[in-house]
């Protein structure tokens, strides 16, 4: 591939190249469980496809590109990264500090899986730098984990000053870049030393693939991740790995038009009267709109929002669109719309999500590439709806 340093390049040819034997231009889905060796221990570099397999290794060529490192090590799901990272670097005893709102999943893994073998996890609010830089100063701190935006409260973290706390600390900073990927949000220009992705959302983009990566430009990090991958068997499926290499082909015509999309519905949402609270960060009304500005290139696809009339309400209104899917994921094609108290973060205790401002009434609406008029109309009829039924009760 040329040098180049234009993400849209990147995103098409980084990785690739047509196939040595046969001039594919796609680059082959490598169906294989083993690979023949020419003699006892001399191979082309593939052995055994839980340690390696050519597709996979396309697509983390390209993941590592598009973020601007050398090396990224690619997982059967998002979560699957996260157990690697944590059992990767952590042992007994040491400390994580995390942004209290982050995926479910992630708070789910450390509390119930990993605190039984003694890793410790403090979640805190980061976006508040008191807060932020008093736990991690308690110490020892091993890793600094932060999501930024937070799914779902999109809270922001100043990345920038985790990493001045982290490596004042000597911990590690782990930056969750899966809400905005490297088109919109560039953690390793701010110091970051991993980067972690859920490619089943933006990267992969069409509801298709589960899939994550870790992404790092130091090669001790990385032959950690691949070691712990290899011994717990989670590297992500050839065929996962290639449709992933098509879906990032896209992604930063996607992500820009996603985000574009989002800030005109958030328009909408805020100046509906049925509408108690938008959350946005590219709205000037959001609370760190200064740090949006700062830290990414637009608001990104995600909006939450609450309902007037409380749980209830946000509860009808998710009951009665029509055009956008009620349902788990996001950073998809198709608007998908969920409840995150009962949905992606049902595994968080009551009161973390109450501290993170999770609340029962809160709704998450991911914004996908239909015309952004369809889904107000959408989001419209179905307040209106409501409105009938709630008259006619
Ligand atoms: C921000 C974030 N990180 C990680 C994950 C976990 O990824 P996966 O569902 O691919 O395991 C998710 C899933 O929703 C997420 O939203």
């Amino acid at each position: 591939m040329a040098n180049t340093k234009n993400i849209e390049t990147i995103a098409l040819h980084a990785g690739a190249a047509p196939d040595p034997t046969t001039g594919a231009l796609l680059t082959p889905i490598y169906q294989t469980t083993t690979y023949t060796q020419e003699a006892v221990g001399v191979d082309k570099g593939y052995t055994y496809s839980r340690a390696g397999n050519p597709t996979v290794s396309a697509l983390e060529r390209r993941l590592a590109a598009l973020e601007g490192a050398e090396y990224a090590t690619c997982f059967s799901t998002g979560l699957a990264a996260t157990t690697a990272l944590f059992l990767g670097l952590l042992k007994a005893g040491d400390r994580v500090v995390l942004s209290e709102a982050v995926y479910g999943g992630t708070v789910r893994l450390l509390r119930e899986i990993l605190a039984p073998f003694g890793v410790i996890a403090d979640f805190v609010d980061t976006s508040n730098a008191d807060v932020f830089r008093t736990a991690v100063e308690r110490g020892p701190t091993k890793l600094v984990f932060i999501e930024t935006p937070a799914n779902p409260t999109l809270k922001l973290t100043d990345i920038a000053l985790a990493s001045e706390l982290s490596h004042r600390a000597n911990a590690l900073l782990v930056v969750d870049n899966t809400l905005l990927t490297p088109v919109l949000q560039r953690p390793f220009d701010l110091g970051a030393d991993v980067v972690l992705h859920s490619t089943t959302k933006f990267i992969e983009g069409h509801n298709a693939t589960v899939g994550g990566a870790l992404i790092t430009p130091d090669r001790e990090l990385h032959e950690r991740f691949d070691y712990v991958r290899k011994s717990t068997g989670t590297i992500q499926s050839p065929f996962d790995a290639w449709l992933t290499l098509q879906g990032a082909k896209t992604l930063p015509l996607r992500i820009r038009q996603h985000s574009e999309n989002a800030l005109e519905i958030a328009r909408f949402l805020e100046q509906h009267p049925q509408i108690e609270r938008v959350i946005y960060p590219g709205l000037e009304s959001f609370p760190q709109y200064e740090l949006t500005k700062r830290q990414q290139s637009s608001g990104g696809a995600l909006i939450a929002f609450e309902v007037a009339g409380g749980t209830q309400a946000g509860i009808d209104l998710m009951n009665s669109v029509k055009l956008c899917a009620l349902a788990e994921n996001l950073g998809a094609a198709e608007t998908l719309i969920t409840h995150p108290a009962s949905m992606t973060h049902s595994a968080v205790p009551a009161a973390q999500r109450a501290s993170a401002g999770i609340t029962d009434g809160l709704v998450r609406l991911s914004v996908g590439l239909e015309n952004p008029a369809d889904v107000i109309a959408d989001l419209e009829s179905a307040l209106e709806r409501r409105v009938a039924v709630a008259h006619s009760a």
